[in-house]
């Protein structure tokens, strides 16, 4: 997938954030992008930035826990720009709740936006890809996907559930022209997050950084994306020692807080 000149693609989770940005890095590779979410104003002003670079959108509102609904995205997809090259999995929620207060609801519905929003897609655009013997599949995970921070075993979970499938899928794909992805982003500043403080250390970073890294993994067909540095440190540390990673989250408090003032440790 070296040249994206005239292909197409899908982002989930496209009306903001990440999602946003990377449509935007895709469409200035030279991609035309189908732009799914919940909010199809929002996502008609993300197909305005794209037009205007020339490349052409197309709007599709859909609920990525609906599997009717993402199998429709594909089918809607491929008739409208007539192929499909790369899908981009990236339609995600943020849940936090200390394990003792967690309600089954709050994790079944984690995992449905974040696991089965991101299964789904692979599902639905896995045949045409293997049919056509070429291809991209994205999935947006999280550092929360190689490190669990508390409290956010909800979202933790699910992250390292879509982790591990990404993970089995791109063995899967070995040899059939179809590369796989996971991206591994620490704190991006989008709204997701906007009420969460983090200490320096795991200082947020734009969007359009993990956008860009996107359209590069992509291309250089990488098995995996963890971005910024830091959190690679923090991976490495959990590889070598988990209870040294443990230390670290609690020494540079990178569970983040949602006051102004940092949590005594
Ligand atoms: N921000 C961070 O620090 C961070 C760090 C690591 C990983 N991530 C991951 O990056 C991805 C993007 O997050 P973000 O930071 O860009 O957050 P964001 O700005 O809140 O965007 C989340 C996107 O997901 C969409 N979405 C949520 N539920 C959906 C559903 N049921 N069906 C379809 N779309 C849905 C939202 O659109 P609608 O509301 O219009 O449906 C929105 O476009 C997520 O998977 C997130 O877990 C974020």
């Amino acid at each position: 997938m070296r040249d994206l000149q005239g292909k197409v693609a899908i982002v989930t989770g496209a009306s903001g954030g990440i999602g946003e940005a990377t449509a935007l890095a895709l469409a200035q590779a030279g991609m035309d992008v189908a732009l799914a979410a919940r909010r199809a104003d929002a996502l008609e002003a993300v197909a305005q930035r794209i037009r205007a670079l020339g490349r052409q959108a197309l709007v599709v509102p859909t609920d990525v826990t609906q599997r009717d609904q993402v199998e429709a995205l594909v089918a809607q997809t491929r008739e409208h720009f007539g192929r499909l090259d790369v899908v981009v999995a990236n339609a995600g929620v943020y849940f936090r709740s200390p394990i003792h207060e967690l309600t089954p609801e709050m994790l079944e519905r984690s995992l449905a936006v974040n696991f089965y929003g991101g299964v789904y897609l692979v599902l639905a655009a896995l045949p045409h890809l293997r049919a056509q013997n070429s291809g991209h599949i994205v999935l947006v995970t999280s550092m929360d996907g190689k490190k669990g921070l508390p409290p956010d075993a909800p979202y933790v979970a699910a992250k390292f559930a879509l982790s591990g499938f990404g993970d089995v899928l791109r063995q899967e794909l070995h040899g059939t022209g179809v590369g796989a992805t996971v991206v591994f982003p620490g704190r991006v500043d989008t709204p997701m997050i906007a009420d969460l403080q983090v200490p320096w250390i795991s200082a947020k970073i734009s969007a359009d950084k993990v956008g860009k890294a996107i359209v590069k993994a992509i291309r250089r067909n990488q098995a995996e994306v963890i971005i910024p540095f830091q959190a690679r440190l923090l991976y490495w540390a959990q590889c070598c020692a988990p209870r040294l990673a443990d230390w670290a989250v609690r020494v540079f408090r990178l569970a983040g807080w949602e006051t102004k003032t940092p949590p005594r440790r």
